[in-house]
């Protein structure tokens, strides 16, 4: 029986730590797919390849090797076998994936290895096209979303306990930058599924939101 949960949405509409919650309490697996492409756009960066070359992207990716492990619950991305996880989380690495995920050899490669997750396991998979493409049989779909400014202001105070400096007008310019990329594309393109459940967290707790992530899965 397929006990799938899809959540889709925007950059920083609080998806990965949601699920990460909701896949803990239900004992399900949290697959964050955007962390695939990132470890995909890491590579093409240390190529010194152009996002905007997309012959040379689709030539690189035949050398491109990527899997996940679970090391004390946290998911870990193996690029070519190497742990890439402190690497890929930086606004570069962020551009870099938007500018690259758009093209056909790229998301092919990752397709299969996400649906392969989520026919051996109960999952809480989270991305761009998850209920509408990956996973469009899941039992739950939902789409994550909050106003720019509460996504800026998220990732800003995140970024800031990290001692990182940082504008929120720059923030919240890229944040809708790569939405906008992430929406207007030709292949799997960010959008709500027909069936998807739409959640607006802009005034919601992070309890709140899985909490209601849960009911619905469960009702
Ligand atoms: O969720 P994230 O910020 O880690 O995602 C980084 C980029 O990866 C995002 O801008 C678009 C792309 N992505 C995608 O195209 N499809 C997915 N399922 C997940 C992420």
């Amino acid at each position: 029986m397929n006990n799938n949960i899809a959540i889709d949405g925007p950059a920083g509409a609080g998806k990965s730590t949601i699920a990460k919650r909701a896949a803990k309490e239900l004992g399900y697996i949290y697959v964050d797919t955007g962390s695939m492409y990132r470890a995909m756009a890491l590579y093409f960066v240390r190529d010194g390849i152009s996002g905007d070359d997309e012959q040379a992207v689709s030539e690189a990716c035949e050398y491109i090797d990527i899997s996940i492990e679970y090391v004390d619950g946290e998911q870990v991305v193996l690029l070519n076998g190497e742990n890439v996880n402190s690497l890929i989380r930086t606004e570069q690495i962020g551009k870099m994936t938007s500018d690259t995920s758009k093209y056909k050899t790229v998301r092919k490669k990752l397709l299969d290895i996400q649906r392969g997750l989520a026919v051996r396991n109960n999952v809480i998979m989270d991305g761009r096209d998850i209920g509408t493409c990956v996973l469009p049989d899941a039992k739950t779909k939902i789409y994550l979303t909050a106003s720019a400014e509460k996504r800026a202001e998220r990732r800003y105070k995140e970024l800031s306990e990290k001692g990182v400096s940082c504008e929120i007008d720059q923030i919240k310019k890229d944040i809708i930058a790569r939405d906008e990329q992430d929406m207007n594309r030709a292949i799997a393109p960010l959008r709500q599924a027909e069936d998807a459940v739409y959640l607006d967290t802009s005034d919601m707790t992070i309890d709140e939101v899985v909490k209601e992530i849960i009911k619905i899965h469960l009702r």
